[in-house]
Parts: C-alpha cells; sequence; structure tokens
C-alpha cells in the first residue's frame, strides 16, 4: 500500500485540468447495459471506481477497451450480449455503487441478483428507496445469503415518490423506467448534475425523459434502446474541480481549474467568495485566489443546488485557517465527520456534537493521518497543503478511487507531494519523488 507525504507551506499556483465526474461515469457506463452494441465514452476519468466498474461488467460478459489510441479517457464497451445477471459480494463490498447495474440488469435480463451492499465509513446507507422504486415499476425482490434477488416479467410505468431525494435510487429506478412499458414519474427526485448528465446519455441513446435538473422526472418508457450515434462525453468534476479551487484558498495561492462545471457548482463558489477568496468564472474554467485573511464560513450540506456533502470535508479543512469560528453542518449523512479526529490531530479545534461541527481557525502541524474514505482523505491533502512540515497520509487507496493523477496535479501546481510505499521511512529533506502516477 502507498502512503502521501506532503511538505506543507507552497502556495498553490497555475491550472489544472479537472477530469471526468466519478458520479457521472459510474451510472453512465452501467447504462450502456440497457442498449446491446458498441459503445463509446469520451472524458471517462483514470480512476480505481472506474476499473471496479469495467471489471464488474466484464464479469456480467461485456468486454471494454480502455485508450485504445485514442487516450486514457475514451472506454468501448460492447453490450452486445449478457452472459450472467449478478454483481458478486467481492465487488459490490469494495465499491458501493455496483448496485447500479440492479435496475439495467433487470430491465435487460428480467432477472439480477446482486450482494446486499453493507453500510460504510460514512453511514448506514440502505437501498430501501432503490428498491421501492423498482417494486412500483413490477419488480419482485427477495433477500437470500446477503443477496437481493429481483426478477420482473414485464416492467410498468409507475408513479414513484422517494421519500429522500437520493442520488443512485434515482439513477437505478429512472434506468428501468426508461424500458417499462408506458409512462413514469420519479417526484422527489434528485437534481444532482450527474443526474442530468445521465439524463442526457439516455437520451442518446432513444430515451424519452423531461425533468431533469428538477424534482420530477416524466419518462415516456420506450421498448428498445440503441447505442449513441456519436461518443459521449462525460461531464466534468464539479467536486474534484472544488478540492483545488479550495486548494488555492487554503494555501493562499491562485488555481484555475479549466474544464470546472461553474454553473454547477454556484454553492461552493458563493461560500469561498463570502471567505473573501477572488473567484472568477471565464469560458476556460474556474479560477480561485486569496491574498488577504479568510473569513470564517458557515455551511450546511443539502441536496443539489445546495452545498454538497462530497464537499463537507475540504471545507472543514478550510475553515481551520480562518480567522474566527464556523460551523459545518452535515445533513445528508449521519457518520460523515471522520476527518475531524485526523484534523484535531494535526492541531485543529474543532469541536463535534452530533451532526454539527464547530471550528476554529489556528494553525495546524503536519503529522501521521489515516484517511477514512474518499473525501475524508481530500480534506487531509488540503490540511497537510497549509500545515508546518510534514504530514504523512496513510491509506492513499481512497484518493485513487476518486482523484484522477492526484500528484502529477498537485506537483503541477507547486506542491511538496510524494507518493512512496507505506514502508518506505523518508526521515529528512524535501519529500521524494513520487513512484507511480495514480
Ligand atoms: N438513503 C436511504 N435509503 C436509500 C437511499 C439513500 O435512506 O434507499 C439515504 C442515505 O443513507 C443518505 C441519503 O439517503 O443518508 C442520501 O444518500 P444517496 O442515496 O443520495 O447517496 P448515494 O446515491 O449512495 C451518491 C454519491 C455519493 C454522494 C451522495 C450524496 C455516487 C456513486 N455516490 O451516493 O458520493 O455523497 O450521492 O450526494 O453517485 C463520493 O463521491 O465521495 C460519494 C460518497
Amino acid at each position: 500500500m502507498d502512503k502521501l507525504i506532503i511538505d506543507g507551506g507552497n502556495p498553490l499556483r497555475g491550472s489544472v485540468q479537472i477530469s471526468g465526474a466519478k458520479n457521472a461515469a459510474l451510472p453512465i457506463l452501467v447504462a450502456t447495459l440497457l442498449a446491446p452494441g458498441e459503445h463509446e465514452l469520451h472524458n471517462v476519468p483514470e480512476l480505481v471506481d472506474v476499473s471496479f466498474m469495467l471489471s464488474l461488467l466484464g464479469r456480467i460478459g461485456c468486454p471494454s477497451l480502455v485508450g485504445d489510441g485514442k487516450g486514457p479517457e475514451c472506454v468501448r464497451l460492447d453490450t452486445s450480449r449478457v452472459a450472467f445477471s449478478e454483481a458478486p459480494y467481492d465487488v459490490v463490498r469494495k465499491m458501493r455503487a455496483s448496485v447500479l447495474v440492479l435496475g439495467p440488469l433487470l430491465a435487460r435480463c428480467g432477472r439480477a441478483q446482486v450482494s446486499m451492499p453493507g453500510g460504510c465509513a460514512i453511514g448506514t446507507r440502505p437501498i430501501d428507496q432503490h428498491l421501492k422504486g423498482l417494486e412500483a415499476l413490477g419488480c419482485t425482490f427477495e433477500l437470500d445469503g446477503g443477496y437481493i434477488r429481483g426478477k420482473v416479467d414485464q416492467l410498468v410505468g409507475a408513479e414513484i415518490n422517494l421519500d429522500m431525494p437520493t442520488v443512485t435510487g434515482t439513477e437505478n429506478i429512472l434506468m428501468a423506467a426508461v424500458l417499462a412499458e408506458g409512462e413514469s414519474v420519479i417526484r422527489n427526485a434528485a437534481a444532482e448534475p450527474e443526474i442530468v448528465d445521465l439524463v442526457r446519455f439516455l437520451r442518446s441513446m432513444g430515451a424519452r425523459i423531461r425533468g431533469e435538473g428538477t424534482s420530477t422526472l416524466e419518462i415516456d418508457g420506450v421498448p428498445a434502446l440503441r447505442p449513441a450515434r456519436r461518443p459521449y462525453s462525460i461531464l466534468a468534476d464539479r467536486i474534484e474541480a472544488g478540492t483545488y479551487l479550495l486548494g488555492a484558498a487554503i494555501t493562499g495561492g491562485d488555481v484555475m481549474a479549466k474544464g470546472a462545471p461553474a454553473e454547477e457548482m454556484s454553492a461552493v463558489l458563493e461560500a469561498l467568495e463570502a471567505t473573501g477568496c477572488e473567484v472568477e468564472v471565464t469560458d476556460e474554467g474556474v479560477r480561485v485566489s486569496r491574498s488577504g485573511p479568510l473569513r470564517p464560513v458557515s455551511i450546511e450540506t443539502t441536496p443539489h443546488p445546495g452545498f454538497p456533502t462530497d464537499m463537507q470535508a475540504q471545507w472543514m479543512a478550510l475553515m481551520t485557517q480562518a480567522d474566527g469560528t464556523s460551523e459545518v453542518l452535515e445533513t445528508i449523512f449521519e457518520n460523515r465527520f471522520m476527518h475531524a479526529a485526523e484534523l484535531i490531530r494535526m492541531g485543529a479545534k474543532i469541536q463535534i456534537a452530533g451532526n454539527q461541527a464547530m471550528v476554529e481557525g489556528g494553525d495546524l502541524k503536519g503529522a501521521t493521518v489515516m484517511a477514512t474514505d474518499l473525501r475524508a482523505s481530500a480534506s487531509l491533502v488540503l490540511a497537510g497543503l497549509v500545515a508546518e512540515g510534514r504530514t504523512e497520509m496513510l491509506r492513499l487507496y481512497h484518493l485513487d478511487r476518486g482523484y484522477s493523477h492526484l500528484v502529477d496535479k498537485l506537483k503541477t501546481l507547486g506542491a511538496e507531494v510524494a507518493r512512496v510505499p507505506d514502508d518506505v521511512r523518508v526521515t529528512t529533506g524535501k519529500a521524494p519523488a513520487a513512484t507511480a502516477a495514480v
């Protein structure tokens, strides 16, 4: 296993290319199951989660080719045949998003067997809403030996009222509804930009959907879908972009996130402006710089277009450098403050009460810290960039799931950062050269 070594104190400066969005790429890869044939996707981020999903699709019987002379972010998939309709435990336990195959497999094969995902570092994360929606469309389920077995003779359109706007739940139900007989309506649907991207992709394959980006999705089922006529390019990652922009803010630097989807990032950009940072949106992307002190700004995570839970941990790191106290309220997941304990080990003054964290600005000192999940890891990287001295972050594999070429990108921006095997002890001098690109 690798660890990350960061020598703090360098302001991030320069521009960084933002990759395709992980949370758009995963459902879109799965959605190719709905249209038998050959698919070509562009701007697919080079991430471990994408590799997991491609290997799951491979086990189902759909081979893929990454690159093929068109760059590493081009993926070709052949979904002509589906040999198995199962997502086994050893895949689902590594990546919860594997549950997204449920809707498409039921629509394509009339049956699906998916290992029941367990809880994870950020919460219990049940999938009752996914099942409720699919049941409304005519599916039946049984739980057996840790597996959900679903079947359906004919998907039939229905009205579905979700108890909460679940992102992958909306995606799963939507991917089944596009091939149901008749009309479906999903109310209290998630409106995240990644769902809008999925709708655009489904539409490019012939699906009939209205209302994306709002809380009501209306779907007219069609008998069959066919692969898109042109390669489909995945939306840029607003969370990756936000993380680098917070990197500029926390280090007092100046970063242009090239290709950042500014319109989808308004809550984060407004909060950054409120801290006193300069925020500039151009045709090229979004630029953030800071020269003065950082004002404390409280945030509350809410579904899109509110402040995203996937930026909460990074915001908490930023607020450790503010001139005063701010509040961070997490309303989406019940256990998404694991990074706070690690930030405290670096000297942060954070008090947690339930889903509320009070963060008081002060100096951070480098320490050895443990990453617990993807965004917690990003928060510790930001803290390491501004801390005095050296930070060593263990369990780097979480970052590989969601940040493509992180070490290279940070180095381009002037950070002293390196990736080394866990058992290497670096005692003096600057961080060693990186051993591998992510
Ligand atoms: N929930 C239920 N029942 C359900 C579904 C969800 O109670 O059937 C609850 C969850 O436990 C949670 C809330 O509803 O408290 C919202 O969860 P949601 O289902 O929206 O999350 P998700 O679909 O599992 C996606 C992203 C997450 C992101 C959340 C919220 C993907 C692959 N994952 O998860 O991304 O945090 O939406 O925006 O799209 C990440 O990228 O680091 C990440 C965790």
